[in-house]
């Protein structure tokens, strides 16, 4: 209870501390994200996608050894099977991609070897798999809804070049791959956002990481969490031009509306993964020489700093800069699945760990206790 002896509810759970974790960390006074320890933006600038998802998987950055064993056993992993192929061919062809991965991860629970074990050597060979295999089932499904055949994943290709290699057929230039895989590192992690705490509610039930991992997709596919990226793609191609934007956010101010890629929970005075996703996603537009998109992005970011005092979030770079890349707008939350599997399977190793259920309580405000009435009488 409050002081006034309001019952303190937190809606949203907003300022809720609700355990501790060693996976990253956020801190919002500083505009700062890390990883494990390590800044964001450095492990941009250093790693690789592949090294990051062994530094959150295992407390480390890996040595040059380890960082080979690890790309070796995800390659190795990226098949798909016959029947998960077909069930991917069975469905609506007009369903949207992160329904499609939901329901792939899901079967791909079904079938994994070590489906019964809970334990947590199988929980990260399960992590592996998965990391390996969505990829290809996001591509297949996007493909097959394009009436296309699948790709098959090459192994020799690093996880960026396969992405790319699934998805189109072709691996390109150097500068777009590193472009996507900064996307990656930058969208692995972020503490108890509503997809982490989604997969740490279902592991702390005692389930298994395949249903934490659906559960999680089927978390981020909301416009207010990873959807925003495909949103912000939405708005950025209904405004059109750089001199059209302004006015078009004035529209928005008028109706209260939302303007998807701003804002965040957790941080109110600027969100750390902007300047990285953004001064890459301007590399993107001048290899592919159109500057179009971030000119609309700067003068949007530009008036809603002015105007409301709002910073844009990651997914405000990102959309332009997986539509620069050539991807179609439906993929780029699954490429957000592609990353984030990665964290999520970090706090489904820690939420275990150290596991009590999550149930936290709620105030009643339905009718008083009363006596059921007879058929007749209703
Ligand atoms: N566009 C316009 N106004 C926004 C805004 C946005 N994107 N984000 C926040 N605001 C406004 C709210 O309307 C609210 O105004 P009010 O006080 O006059 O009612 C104020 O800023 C505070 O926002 P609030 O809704 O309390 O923040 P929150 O922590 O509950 O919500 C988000 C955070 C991310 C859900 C919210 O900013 C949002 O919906 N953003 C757009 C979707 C998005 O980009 N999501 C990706 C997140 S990484």
């Amino acid at each position: 209870m409050s002081q006034s002896n309001q019952p303190d509810i937190r809606k949203g759970l907003v300022g809720v501390l609700a355990d501790v974790s060693a996976v990253s960390k956020v801190m919002p006074e500083t505009n700062s994200l890390t990883y494990r320890g390590y800044a964001v933006q450095d492990l941009c600038e250093m790693c690789s996608f592949e090294e990051v998802a062994y530094l959150l998987w295992n407390g480390e950055l890996p040595n040059r050894d380890q960082l080979a064993e690890f790309k070796a056993a995800e390659a190795a992993e990226r098949e798909i099977s016959p029947p998960l192929h077909e069930v991917i061919r069975a469905f609506p062809h007009d369903a949207h991609p992160m329904d499609a991965i939901r329901t792939a991860v899901s079967f791909m629970g079904m079938e994994d070897p070590e489906a019964a074990d809970t334990g947590e050597p199988a929980t990260r060979r399960k992590a592996l798999r998965l990391l390996a295999k969505i990829p290809t089932a996001i591509a297949a499904a996007h493909r097959a809804s394009k009436g296309q055949v699948p790709v098959a994943p090459n192994p020799a290709h690093s996880f960026a070049e396969n992405f790319f290699n699934l998805v189109f057929g072709k691996v390109p230039q150097p500068e777009v791959v590193r472009a996507f895989d900064v996307s990656l590192i930058l969208y692995a992690e972020h503490t108890f956002n509503a997809s982490t705490f989604t997969a740490r509610t279902v592991t702390s039930t005692g389930a298994d990481i395949h249903g934490a991992i659906t559960a999680a997709i089927a978390a981020l596919k909301g416009p207010l969490h990873g959807g925003a990226n495909e949103a912000v793609m939405h708005m950025l191609t209904e405004i059109g031009e750089p001199a059209k934007a302004a006015a078009w956010l004035e529209g928005r101010f008028d109706h209260r509306a939302l303007v998807m890629g701003f804002g965040h929970r957790v941080y109110k005075s600027g969100d750390s993964r902007v300047p990285t996703m953004t001064k890459y996603a301007e590399k993107m537009a001048e290899v592919v020489g159109d500057r179009r998109w971030m000119e609309m992005s700067r003068i949007l970011a530009a008036e809603m700093l002015r105007q409301k005092n709002i910073h844009p979030n990651l997914d405000f770079p990102a959309g332009p800069a997986y539509h620069l890349m050539g991807f179609d707008i439906p993929l780029f939350t699954p490429i957000f699945v592609a990353s984030r599997v990665t964290g999520w399977a970090a706090h489904v190793i820690e939420q275990a760990a150290d596991n009590r259920l999550i149930r936290p309580l709620s105030v009643y405000t339905g009718p008083e206790q009363r006596p059921v009435p007879p058929m007749a009488a209703r």
